[in-house]
């Protein structure tokens, strides 16, 4: 754990210069708007240690597969989301000194990440070899209202010396991935001119187009400039040659448009660029401000969450929220949620189950019902993908959703994932009753959950097998904990896998009964027979399931009690974390435990088991488990939440919170864990806030940690939108809404009428 951000209500602060803490500054500073993200790459040259950054969403390159053994069914590529063009590119040079952080020494340095207004700063003075010394102040965005632009503004003020000033404004192309299987370069040329740089990336042929205009600013006035022009394939730079008097302050303003043969014909490309560029440079740097600031104030009308009395808590759960509306808006159908999202090239910006697991609840609670219904939609239309997955493994019905895909094919290629990790098929599912239990959007069902549904419930059907002493098993499976390998009935995965059998049978009767022409359309094009319905009611009245009686808890997998069970804090702590210091055999065959397994199950089914076996699955499993995904504290912290475990469940809220803010996996520098941010927002609304919904109605069970004075949280639910405010003793719900709906807190149910308030003591 690292801790060096300072804490702040709204901001995100670094106030001096570490190298040594670079790289996971250029992670946590990242800014994104859906379309296209940023690393806190600096603009000027840095010559130190640095993972460039700078992504357009949807825009990948099928990396064929290296691996070491080939096995069949491992996929062709692995798609990986492209560093490209470097837009932010400033060059600045006095005499033959350039300025570069690594190389100058930093005397002041504040970098801030406003979250209210959505833009990244960074001031500070460096002091070349010479003893020249430059202040710098440098402001950067990318507009959430104009999704293509991004604008820095880069003010330079020589201290202590007067000179000729050299800087380079470009575009550069000519950017590589750290993570190439083969080194290469993923963008080839295809136009350079005076303002533009047009590239296509191999084999996909996505086009992205560049445009820059600029200005040059001192005392209030625009400077003419005669710029000198370097054009070449991939890059295109301007340098100007400008007076630098000491005291006196030059600010470069660089507007930049990207965009892409993904949003606009290939061949109107440079000329979209162009106009796109030119409208942002006609508002001007502040305007474009004021209307970023504008419209971040709307997402967080929708989405914020108070928390009084804890800056730590407040700093970070805002720090999420921001960072969830950086990456995903829903305007596009194509695109999904990587678990870095635009912040780093791991898991190669693809999809995993981390989407309908962690993410789907806050897009439905805090956006548009569309936006939560998109996410869904996307993985109806790799339906047919998923089917070909499933043809593949030699699975003769069904689909296998991938474990992580961009276009709908599988790209992982470990085969105890690959072929294994099959629970993700269930969270598919799980999501769609999650959706429509929480929207009441029945109609998704028929136009698109059932199908889905039913090919998930075919492939569970056929990856069974009957034995006669046991009944249904399930063998050969990795479950959520990835510290487990090829392990036979993973309760978790045979529970999701026959309850989606359950939830498809039921989503078929409704549809029986409520659509009966469309149901019966369904049954035609899926050629779904009796037969197989029955066969799935035979699974789940039969479906095995370990446990173990003496201690009344269901089995992480066969065998589990074989293991030495010494709890994690019995361990050394230098062996941790587990996954940098022990051999994978050794993890393998210990009790330990990455993420949620068995309790990820009695979270997603929480509705099914009463609290005493919660807490006796929770009191046996948490102590062997060791967070070693990021995805891991937040179920824990929800429920400790719900068995009342007050240190627990804060401390695993500020695990989830501020796992990047305080690297707790010391790996923030390869991006950051977007998809667990989700989780995030679910440990404060679910768990603290103790929100579920139930029979139509939404169901409030708050605690409130000793030493928070309040919290608030506002959730869309059915067409109101709530402000649900937790005060030691009470609770408020204020309907923003005219919409009416039912609460019920604590077990007593409340009309909550549209534009009302209610206020309600808590013992
Ligand atoms: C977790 C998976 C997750 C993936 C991407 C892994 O470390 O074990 O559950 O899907 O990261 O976040």
């Amino acid at each position: 754990m690292k801790q060096y951000v300072k804490l702040d209500e709204w901001r995100i602060v670094e106030d001096s210069f570490d190298p040594h803490n670079h790289e996971i500054s250029e992670s946590l500073f990242s800014i994104g708007n859906g379309h296209m993200g940023q690393r806190a790459n600096f603009e000027e040259a840095y010559s130190g240690p640095s993972l460039q950054g700078s992504y357009v969403a949807g825009v990948y390159y099928p990396d064929k597969t290296r691996v070491g053994w080939w096995k069949n069914g491992y996929p062709e590529y692995f798609a990986k989301v492209l560093n490209s063009t470097n837009w932010i590119g400033i060059d600045i040079r006095f005499g033959d000194e350039q300025l570069d952080l690594a190389k100058c020494q930093v005397t002041e340095f504040r970098r801030v990440l406003d979250m209210k207004e959505g833009h990244l700063s960074r001031t500070f003075v460096a002091v070349f070899t010479s003893g020249r010394a430059v202040r710098v102040e440098a402001t950067r965005f990318v507009s959430i209202v104009d999704k293509e632009i991004g604008a820095i503004r880069y003010a330079i003020t020589p201290l202590n010396f007067s000179s000729e000033m050299t800087a380079t404004l470009y575009l550069d192309a000519d950017v590589m991935n750290k993570d190439a299987n083969y080194d290469e370069k993923f963008w080839e040329p295809v136009m350079t001119d005076p303002v533009s740089v047009v590239v296509r990336t191999r084999k996909t042929e996505y086009h992205l187009a560049s445009a820059m205009q600029y200005d040059v600013v001192r005392n209030g006035e625009k400077v003419a400039v005669r710029p000198e022009v370097a054009e070449r394939p991939k890059y295109v730079g301007h340098t100007l040659k400008l007076d630098a008097a000491q005291g006196v302050t030059t600010t470069l303003y660089k507007y930049v448009a990207q965009v892409t043969s993904r949003d606009h014909e290939q061949d109107s490309l440079l000329a979209v660029a162009g106009q796109v560029v030119e409208a942002a440079y006609a508002k001007g740097f502040d305007t474009l401000v004021s209307e970023q600031a504008e419209a971040w104030a709307k997402h967080w009308a929708e989405s914020d969450i108070i928390i009084e009395g804890d800056v730590a808590a407040q700093q970070a759960i805002r720090f999420n929220i921001f960072q969830l509306n950086q990456t995903y808006t829903g305007h596009d159908p194509q695109l999904n949620i990587g678990p870095k999202g635009f912040t780093g090239e791991k898991y190669g910006g693809s999809t995993y189950w981390d989407t309908e697991a962690y993410c789907v609840p806050f897009f439905m609670s805090t956006a548009e019902q569309h936006v939560a219904r998109q996410l869904l939609v996307y993985r109806h239309k790799h339906l047919e993908r998923a089917k070909a997955n499933a043809r593949k493994l030699g699975f003769k019905k069904g689909a296998l959703y991938p474990m992580v895909t961009m276009t709908g094919d599988e790209c992982h290629n470990e085969w105890e994932i690959t072929f294994e990790e099959i629970h993700r098929n269930g969270a598919i599912a799980y999501a769609i009753s999650n959706y429509v239990n929480y929207t009441d959007d029945k109609a998704y069902l028929g136009e698109y959950g059932f199908e889905v549904l039913a090919e998930i419930s075919r492939f569970w059907e056929e990856r069974v097998q009957w034995t006669a002493h046991k009944g249904y098993v399930m063998l050969g499976v990795t479950g959520p904990n990835e510290y487990e390998n090829n392990v036979n009935n993973n309760w978790y995965t045979n529970r999701i896998a026959a309850w989606t059998l359950e939830y498809t049978l039921e989503v078929a009767e409704y549809l029986r009964e409520n659509e009966q022409e469309r149901y019966a359309s369904l049954v035609e094009k899926l050629g779904l027979s009796s037969a197989e319905t029955e066969k799935w009611r035979e699974i789940i009245a039969k479906m095995y399931y370990p446990t173990d009686d003496e201690r009344g808890i269901f089995l992480q997998q066969d065998g589990f009690l074989d293991k030495d069970l010494t709890p994690v804090r019995e361990l050394d702590p230098s062996n941790l974390p587990l996954n940098q210091k022990w051999s994978w055999d050794r993890i393998l065959r210990s009790a330990y435990i990455k993420q949620a397994d068995v309790l990820q199950g009695l979270f997603f089914l929480g509705h099914k088991y009463d609290l005493e076996t919660k807490k006796r699955n929770f009191d046996f499993y948490e102590p062997l488990t060791v967070h070693e995904s990021s995805l891991s504290p937040c179920v824990h912290a929800i429920i400790a939440c719900e068995l009342g475990y007050r240190e627990k469940a804060y401390a695993f809220y500020l695990r989830t919170a501020r796992l990047d803010l305080d690297n707790y996996n010391n790996d923030s520098e390869d991006g950051l864990h977007i998809t667990s941010m989700g989780g995030t927002w679910m440990s404060v609304v679910l768990g603290f806030g103790g929100l579920r919904v139930a029979e139509g109605k939404l169901v409030l069970n708050p605690f409130i940690p000793g030493h928070w004075k309040s919290f608030s949280f506002k959730v869309m639910f059915r067409g109101a939108r709530l402000w649900v405010a937790v005060r030691q003793g009470e609770l408020v719900v204020t309907n923003e809404t005219g919409t009416g709906c039912t609460l019920s807190v604590r077990g007593t149910d409340y009309q909550m009428e549209g534009n009302a308030s209610l206020t309600i003591p808590l013992a």
